[in-house]
């Protein structure tokens, strides 16, 4: 159902549900139960109070609204019109236990239903992880973009792969004879300043902070594209720091992890192209695997041809927003950490033909 509004924009310019109560994962599962239950202790509680404050004010109301004529309860001014003030109660022992034992009551039951879900959001990593089908990786926030780097892949320890923006993982066989649970565990940390990752539908937000490291963990038996943002403001593109989770099936996940094992193809084609790249300033911040390109300040370009976005994922990778981002990528997204470097238009072409062919 995807029916709610959304806060990332897609290459493909379809909406995406990116809301909490469509969880497919167990964490964010337990965040939408706590969420209605919340909700409806919160609804009683209010019901209750305004039952009784709707009911007084009817019951005890000034009959008629003829007003003070003088008189008293001896002596109404009117009869059958009450004018003196009801009588007052101070300090009823029934009163005062019943409105301090029913809230106390009722925070602890809040209390004990918000600690049984943090702990199931808040799994650990088992370590060592053999035997196990999870897969783990690192996620580091940066200003503004997320890098990814995939560690172990059901138990066993992979080839590190690097990459950027969208993160693949694959489907969870819960429920499905002989399919495996696949769990995911994420460390998450961060190059510079606070970010938060947050994918509604896989699980809350945990937030990247400098100098500490947070995990958390997501499984799911549906395949398919979950996009969130980053949740925690961090400077002038917060807004643009894109999340997409690539939830593939077990053979996609196995071919795309195979393919970003391997060094970046060198097509003779782009030849040109390539040693343009390499000669360039790009080769500070960039790692193309494989060449002399090792920098470590941006995002990975070893596989960027096979990502659908790039620059945090608010734009669709092409040839075209490729180029207008090589020739100033504070025209696209101002305050960004690249700066235009003056290329010819002849070398932006030839760069740009070169990255298309990293897939
Ligand atoms: Cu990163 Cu907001």
């Amino acid at each position: 159902m995807p029916n709610y509004l959304l806060l990332a924009a897609t290459a493909e310019n379809v909406l995406q549900d990116v809301s909490t109560l469509h969880p497919v994962s167990p964490p964010a599962d337990s965040i939408r139960y706590l969420f209605y239950f919340v909700t409806a202790v919160g609804a009683g509680i209010l019901a209750v109070v305004w039952g009784v404050l709707l009911y007084s004010l009817v019951k005890f109301r000034r009959k008629r609204s003829i007003g003070w004529r003088g008189g008293d309860e001896q002596q109404p001014a009117y009869p059958g019109v009450v004018t003196a003030e009801p009588p007052q109660v101070y300090g009823s022992m029934p009163i005062e236990i019943a409105w301090t034992v029913a809230p106390g009551i009722i925070v602890l039951m809040l209390s004990l239903v918000i600690v049984r879900t943090e702990l199931e959001v808040r799994i650990k990593q088992p370590s060592p992880l053999q035997g196990s089908n999870a897969l783990t990786a690192t996620v580091i926030g940066h200003q503004w973009w997320w890098e990814y780097i995939i560690e172990q892949n059901g138990g066993q320890n992979v080839n590190p792969v690097v990459t950027a923006n969208e993160l693949h993982v694959p489907v969870s066989g819960e429920g499905t004879e002989g399919a495996p649970t696949r769990p995911v565990y994420l460390t998450l940390k961060s190059a510079d300043v606070c970010h938060s990752f947050w994918v509604p539908r896989l699980a809350g937000k945990t937030d990247l902070i400098p100098g500490r490291v947070n995990q958390m963990w997501f499984q799911t038996t549906q395949p398919g594209l979950y996009v969130g943002q980053c949740a925690e403001y961090c400077g002038a593109q917060h807004a643009n720091m894109l999340l997409r989770v690539y939830i593939d099936t077990p053979e996609n996940f196995a071919a795309w992890l195979a393919n970003e094992q391997k060094p970046a193809v060198s097509d003779p084609a782009v030849r040109a192209g390539q040693q343009v790249f390499l000669a360039q300033s790009c080769v500070n911040c960039h790692t193309i695997r494989g060449t002399t390109a090792k920098g470590k300040f941006g995002p990975d370009l070893t596989h960027l041809a096979s990502r659908a976005t790039f620059a945090g994922g608010m734009l669709g990778l092409n040839q075209e927003n490729l180029e207008k981002w090589i020739i100033d990528p504070q025209k696209m997204k101002p305050e960004c950490l690249m700066p235009a470097f003056g290329l010819s238009v002849r070398n932006v072409g030839l760069i740009t033909d070169y990255l298309m062919t990293l897939k």
